[in-house]
């Protein structure tokens, strides 16, 4: 019997429409991510990690054709229809993309976009957020969720907009909101790609730091074999269509 809040990949296949002809992506690949644990994705360039982390999270493209099962609770996400997955998003699977800019509006500041994920995760009332002493509720939280994360300029990151911070800032915010929010399942896609040596040590702070804070199990789309060897306690290869799972 697998272990309640884990997820579990049973004969997957995914194609993409392209060019009015079916390309097959993933093909019967079954695997666990068990709860409470880091799993790391990893495989080549191409090799299906990217959509495989959307089909758990039930956000597969229009294109896609999938058959199978990810079975989350008794639920399968491939079943589930795209209210369904919204409404699981963010409060009980929460996904940290790897260009951080792409889950932040231009137009909201940092503020609003913790009070508005604290609330959409119940952590603040949204029926109390509207008088002045919950929004300092909420505020205080937001601030305390940032520190967590190393920020110390709080007033100031609170009321910037997400263009005034770097790619590297937005994601710690991001860690802090995810940490708060403390979803079941938390995706990470990629998050040291592209990142010189000390901002890659900082991420991978970050995500230890989200991990036991958060109390949630964790997903981690990596090339980075090394994060993955030093942070996840299993690992899951693609190779051509395949899911390998791999021991540490
Ligand atoms: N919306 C889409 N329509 C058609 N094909 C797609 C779509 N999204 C992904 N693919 C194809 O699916 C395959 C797997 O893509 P995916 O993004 O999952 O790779 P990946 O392993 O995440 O690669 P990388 O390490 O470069 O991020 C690729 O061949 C890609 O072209
Ligand atoms: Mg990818």
């Amino acid at each position: 019997m697998m272990e309640k809040g884990s997820i579990v990949i049973k004969d997957l296949t995914i194609d993409f429409y392209i060019n009015g002809e079916l390309t097959n992506i993933i093909k019967q690949g079954n695997c666990v991510f068990p709860t409470g644990r880091i799993t790391a994705v990893v495989g080549e360039s191409g090799s299906g990690k990217s959509v495989l982390g959307q089909a758990i999270l039930g956000d597969l493209p229009a294109n896609a054709v999938a058959s199978g099962e990810v079975l989350y609770e008794c639920n399968n996400m491939l079943a589930m229809s795209s209210e369904e997955c919204m409404e699981m998003y963010g409060k009980i699977m929460a996904l940290v993309p790897q260009l951080p800019e792409e889950a932040f509006s231009p137009m909201k500041t940092i503020y609003a976009h913790i009070r508005d994920a604290l609330e959409g995760a119940g952590v603040v009332r949204a029926s109390c957020i509207r008088h002045l002493f919950a929004d300092r509720v909420a505020y205080s939280l937001a601030g305390a969720a940032l520190e967590g994360f190393g920020f110390t300029d709080i007033d100031r990151i609170l009321s910037s907009y997400p263009h005034e911070l770097s790619g590297g800032m937005l994601q710690r915010v991001l860690c802090a909101m995810v940490t708060y929010i403390k979803p079941q399942w938390i995706i990470a896609d990629e998050p040291t790609k592209g990142l010189d040596e000390i901002n890659r040590q900082l991420v991978i702070k970050n995500l230890k730091n989200m991990y036991e804070n958060s109390g949630s199990s964790m997903i981690i789309i990596t090339h980075d074999m090394k994060l993955a060897q030093k942070l996840c306690h299993c690992i899951i290869r693609m190779q051509e269509g395949k899911l390998y799972v791999e021991s540490r």
